[in-house]
């Protein structure tokens, strides 16, 4: 009898040995599940390109195990409005985000807003990233938080005044920021909403494809028209289907073959900030460069003389549009804003 009861008890402890096994097993499936997707979703974003140190520094060489550097900062982001230094954001407690809560990045992305609450300036694209989802922004903290932790303080911005004063980015978020979700069009097909998605959220492909304003936000009535002197003064050309100064020519085949290679339908090999998106879009599956491919393709074209006019030759309604920002520009200055 006693032996009996011995073999009951031994058995139950094995089936929860077992099941404690089993719920351990699920759940660091669920975790490498979302840690390769963060991991995915990191690349196409791009985030190691400017988070990852100068090229020559040590912090700005590929990690071990991987081509890509580690997002360590220091990368200086040249914009007419100064010189930004990208911040360490490596999960080193004291120098990078190793301490944020996965609720403060995702503020970060969505909202624009940093640890102690204070404005983040816009040449960190959150415009772009606020439009990911949940679940995207989750995943990637996962994978981010996997990285090998670097502890290199950030260095300060070199902003001109008063571009560098956060709380003035009050009214540019007034203006020009909004966080609403991207939505779906169902009649649009799974594709071209899927490309929507990655385009404008993931690879934030406007942030330098269309033209900004005096005050630095994106013209969207002129999206993906090209734009001068972008980050690190380039200048990124047309990219809508316009036949004769877009790439109205090319057919989703060629853009495909683009972000998988590099390669545009002339074979030139792309350059300058272009070859950091392509290093992103190469990681991509078939199907997701596919999916950007349709939704370019369908974008209006736009037809500008190139290089892309700043003032002559744009439409009435974009000089209107620019005026009014130079007025305000001019107000906030007279008001010592500037
Ligand atoms: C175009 C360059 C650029 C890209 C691409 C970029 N960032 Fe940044 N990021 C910045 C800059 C510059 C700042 C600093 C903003 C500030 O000081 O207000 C920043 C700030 C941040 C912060 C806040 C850090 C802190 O210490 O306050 C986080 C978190 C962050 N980025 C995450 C990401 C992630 C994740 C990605 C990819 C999805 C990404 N960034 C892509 C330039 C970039
Ligand atoms: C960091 C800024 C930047 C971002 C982000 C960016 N591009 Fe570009 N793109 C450029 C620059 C600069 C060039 C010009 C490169 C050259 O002349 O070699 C370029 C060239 C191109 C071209 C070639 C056009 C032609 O006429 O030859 C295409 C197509 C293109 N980009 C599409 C995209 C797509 C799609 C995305 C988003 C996945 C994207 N770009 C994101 C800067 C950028």
């Amino acid at each position: 009898m006693k032996l009996f009861k011995s073999c009951i008890e031994l058995l139950l402890i094995i089936g929860l040995l077992a099941s404690v096994h089993a719920h351990a097993a699920d759940a660091y499936a669920a975790n490498t599940d979302a840690i390769a997707r963060g991991k995915y979703l990191y690349e196409a974003a791009d985030c190691y390109s400017c988070h990852g140190g100068p090229r020559e520094s040590q912090n700005g060489k590929a990690s071990a195990g991987s081509a890509l550097k580690l997002p360590s900062g220091g990368l200086g982001l040249d914009t007419p409005f100064g010189t930004f230094r990208s911040p360490n954001i490596t999960p080193d407690k004291q120098y990078g985000i190793g301490a944020w809560s996965e609720a403060e990045f995702k503020t970060a992305l969505h909202d624009g807003i940093g640890r102690e609450g204070e404005y983040l300036f816009p040449v960190f694209p959150y415009t772009s990233f606020s439009k990911l989802t949940d679940r995207d922004m989750a995943d990637m903290y996962a994978y981010i938080m996997t990285l090998p932790a670097v502890p290199l303080p950030n260095k300060p911005h070199e902003a001109k005044p008063p571009f560098g004063w956060r709380s003035l980015l009050i009214f540019w978020r007034a203006l020009f920021f909004d966080n609403e979700p991207i939505k779906i069009e169902e009649a649009r097909g799974t594709d071209w909403n899927r490309g929507n998605y990655l385009v404008h959220a993931v690879a934030h492909c406007e942030e330098c494809h269309t033209p900004r304003n005096v005050l630095g936000a994106l013209i969207t009535s002129r999206s993906f028209s090209g734009n001068i002197g972008g980050p690190d003064k380039q200048n990124a050309p047309n990219i809508t289907p316009d036949d004769k100064t877009g790439i109205g020519s090319w057919s989703i085949a060629d853009m495909e073959q683009l972000l998988k290679t590099g390669m545009t339908p002339d074979t030139d090999s792309i350059g300058s900030g272009m070859k950091a998106v392509v290093q992103g879009t190469s990681r991509l599956t078939d199907a997701d460069r596919h999916a950007m491919a349709v939704y370019l393709k369908s974008i209006p074209a736009i037809h500008v003389d190139l290089p892309p006019p700043k003032l002559p030759g744009q439409s009435a309604a974009m000089q209107k549009e620019d005026s009014m920002l130079e007025k305000i520009a001019a107000k906030l200055r007279q008001l010592k804003f500037w």
